[in-house]
């Protein structure tokens, strides 16, 4: 059993790794389509307000409660937990994340093997390996049990390297990475005819559709799949943060990172679909509405590559290397609560760990792939409609109700010996213990 914990080495470091967990295909893909399909511009303002007024202070909440438990998500919340019956609701709380999280990353695999294989398709175009760029974009069943297996092995590979060398190590590659593929991409795409019709309709909001309440539930969902929340994701995060650390503004970079990749994604998509429009694929209707979400990323953005002739191909090639590494630090993630729950309470090496929990996780996916029509759906809803936002709320209510207000507070002057003066110090406490889970309740309520 390993009885030294990990612990990421810098700030710098635990920034890249829970922004990396944030920023995903939820970011590049869900927000620029989310933003197409209800009223562009309007709802950039919702997610906005609510990703710093509701999810900002939902993060902190699993950030503080792994910190202060310096252990898994459930063995954290059981030590905020006085009684019997706490206990077994913190354990109830910290599993259910985890199982969230396994079952997030069975979907997720897949989807980010399509993202795997779309990227080796342009390469094997310009190799001209005709027949394998064919199979990369057959959507065949073997096709995505292989990918979805190399992606699973992947993610294995770097957590089973540990917290500093694996997570932290393979974020600061790899986030830099994506950010620079992201404004050279965007940078070619601003350049073509229609882009500016794109950004239009991107940034300036149409004020009717505001307070639609179906804006409102797509826009707090986002948020919390964006914020990688009620997973037990960011509880076993902040439990690898150093007590020398100011944790609210550490939660504070990842949120901003987080909304300000999802921001700069929808730069590069929404222009995007326009260039495409103008080019003759069809993306909108008459009346103006995205003719389909779901084929977006595999329809019509490579259609618009094809467009392009030669060039299409490198551009294809960055747009795909791009969501493959945004997949994998999320995903990356979504493993290490499960392993680090199975190392610390089953004695576990954290390399058996990892391999028998990638390994059900991939079981999984299979299951989901021979049985896509039916499944997948379901355990997307399951997991990011009713999971991830029961959890995060439970979250809040162990912080607001369940914790001595004393412990918690001493547990944000940790890293943070002024805090006492700052605003977050006034509204934080009471704004976790009513406002975050009422209005969690109320967008869950919606939802049923
Ligand atoms: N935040 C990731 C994204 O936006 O794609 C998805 C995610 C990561 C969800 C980790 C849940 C999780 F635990």
């Amino acid at each position: 059993m390993s009885t030294v914990r990990g612990e990421f080495s810098s700030r710098f470091g635990f920034i890249m790794a829970a922004a990396g967990s944030a920023v995903g295909l939820g970011n590049i893909w869900g927000f620029p389509t989310q933003t197409a399909s209800n009223g562009g511009a309007a709802f950039v303002l919702v997610y906005l307000v609510l990703a710093f007024c509701l999810a900002y202070p939902a993060l902190m909440a699993e950030l503080v409660i792994g910190r202060h438990g310096q252990a898994n998500a459930v063995s954290s919340l059981q030590k905020l937990s006085g009684n019997a019956f706490n206990k077994r609701f913190a354990f109830a709380v910290g599993f259910g994340g985890i199982i969230c999280a396994g079952l997030i990353l069975s979907f997720y695999a897949i989807v980010a093997g399509w993202m795997f294989s779309a990227t080796l398709e342009p390469i094997a175009k310009l190799t001209r390996l005709s027949d394998t760029a064919q199979w990369l974009s057959s959507q065949s069943l073997a096709r995505d049990l292989i990918f979805t297996a190399l992606f699973v092995i992947l993610t294995i590979s770097i957590i089973s390297k540990g917290v500093e060398n694996g997570i932290e190590k393979w974020s600061k590659r790899l986030m830099p990475a994506l950010l620079g593929i992201l404004f050279l991409l965007i940078a070619y795409v601003l350049m073509q005819d229609g882009a500016s019709e794109g950004l239009k309709a991107y940034l300036v909001p149409d004020f009717s559709s505001i307070l639609n309440p179906e804006l409102l539930v797509s826009a707090l969902g986002q948020a919390f799949f964006s914020l990688s929340l009620g997973t037990s994701v960011m509880i076993i995060y902040g439990s690898y943060i150093s007590r020398q650390e100011n944790l609210v503004s550490l939660g504070a970079y990842v949120t901003l990172i987080d909304v300000f990749i999802a921001f700069v994604a929808g730069l590069l998509i929404i222009p995007a679909m326009y260039v495409a429009q103008a080019q003759g694929v069809e993306i909108f209707s008459a009346n103006g509405q995205l003719l389909s979400e779901d084929t977006l990323v595999f329809q019509v953005l490579p259609a618009l590559f094809e467009s392009m002739g030669e060039v299409g191909l490198y551009v294809g090639f960055a747009f795909f290397a791009l969501m493959s590494i945004a997949a994998l630090t999320s995903s990356i993630s979504m493993l290490e609560a499960p392993v680090s729950y199975a190392v610390e309470r089953f004695a576990l090496s954290r390399l058996q760990a990892t391999w028998v929990i990638g390994g059900l996780i991939s079981l999984v996916s299979f299951t989901i792939i021979f049985n896509f029509s039916s499944l997948f759906g379901f355990v997307v809803s399951l997991t990011t409609q009713f999971g991830q936002p029961l959890i995060g709320m439970f979250c809040c209510i162990f912080v607001g109700w369940i914790w001595h207000r004393n412990g918690l507070l001493t547990e944000i002057r940790n890293g943070y010996p002024d805090a006492e003066h700052s605003v977050f110090w006034r509204i934080w406490p009471w704004y976790i213990k009513f406002i975050c889970p009422l209005a969690i309740a109320l967008v869950f309520i919606h939802t049923l």
